[in-house]
């Protein structure tokens, strides 16, 4: 059985492979029915969600499942039950847990007792999901699909902002795996962690792939594919990342910014924070692709909970 805890979870062909499904699922919607029965995937939030919680939702339903969606805080979970005692409760009459929540250690905690696949819906330290649905956007919109999935060697990435969050993390990762040049442009102050960024080096050296990370803005963006920002207040630091916004402010996505880009597309997981990480001129702007990058988290994870329900990979 495999679970997605962090964007590595998947090797590059496999996270090819995913995508592969994810688009083969976008093309014709309803052609997969892993939750035929249905069967119930657990989706449990212990922070706030929008999009995550939707597509979660409507993806399950999409694959013939039930989705339960579940506030932790309204759950025992709010009151301190332990992880492990949840996991296999859950496991024992759902086919899959997908959970957003605070440290990643809960998130392995609640795989080690599961007997059914967990995914990570978000923790403070990766979003991989969201990375699936990003990679799946870049192809579209840049070119490189194919019937193997998307092809994105070669294409240039850049994220600027709070390089020290989640979203930082997971391009980092995620787009090293999919053999891209990542550059993630931030302040000394706000850098990526180093075991991540060394993670992400290890494995661009087998893909092809390369990474970067620069206190200059101007660098991590000239003449790349794609300019990405996240929120510079993550939920659960949002008094650090107020106290951050003039540290933060050179790297606010502007089109100024944009203009040094190779005809780039601006992306963003939102929410967003218009005139703080990114202008309204550019996120409501012709080179935005926000929306569709929304939507993408829909079929980038039914392509992911599809190959996680494959009979080899439960019983791998
Ligand atoms: N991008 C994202 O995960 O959005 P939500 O917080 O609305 O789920
Ligand atoms: N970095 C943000 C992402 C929200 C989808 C957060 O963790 O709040």
């Amino acid at each position: 059985m495999r679970h997605f805890l962090r964007d590595d979870d998947l090797t590059s062909a496999e996270q090819r492979a995913v995508l592969a499904r994810g688009l083969a699922l976008k093309a014709d919607r309803f052609a997969e029915t892993p939750f035929v029965g249905p069967r119930t995937v657990a989706v449990i939030f212990d922070k706030s969600s929008t999009r995550t919680r939707v597509s979660f939702a409507v993806g399950i339903a999409d694959l013939g499942g039930s989705p339960l969606v579940i506030d932790a805080a309204s759950s025992q979970m709010g009151r301190g039950e332990p992880i492990s005692d949840t996991a296999k409760v859950l496991s024992s009459m759902c086919s899959m847990i997908v959970w957003r929540t605070f440290g990643q250690e809960r998130l392995d905690q609640m795989a080690a007792s599961s007997a059914v696949p967990v995914v990570n819906a978000l923790t403070d330290q990766f979003h991989p999901c969201q990375i699936l649905a990003d990679l799946l956007t870049i192809a579209e919109v840049k070119g490189g699909l194919s019937p193997e999935g998307p092809a994105l060697a070669g294409r240039s990435f850049a994220y600027l902002g709070d390089g020290a969050n989640n979203m930082a993390a997971s391009y980092l990762v995620g787009g090293a795996l999919a053999g891209m040049e990542v550059r993630i442009g931030c302040p000394e102050s706000h850098s990526p962690r180093p075991d991540v960024v060394a993670r992400a080096a290890e494995i661009a050296e087998s893909t092809g792939g390369s990474v970067l990370v620069t206190t200059d803005p101007a660098e991590a963006v000239a003449g790349i594919d794609a300019v990405a920002t996240d929120t510079w207040a993550s939920m659960g630091f949002e008094e650090a990342g107020h106290a951050a916004e003039g540290v933060l402010k050179p790297y606010q996505v502007t089109s100024q910014l944009m203009d040094l880009g190779n005809q780039a597309v601006f992306m963003h997981c939102l929410p967003a924070y218009r005139e703080h990480e990114v202008t309204s001129e550019v996120i409501d702007g012709p080179a935005s692709v926000v929306w569709q990058e929304a939507e993408n988290r829909l079929h980038a994870q039914k392509g992911l909970m599809a190959w996680l329900m494959d009979p080899e990979q439960i019983a791998g």
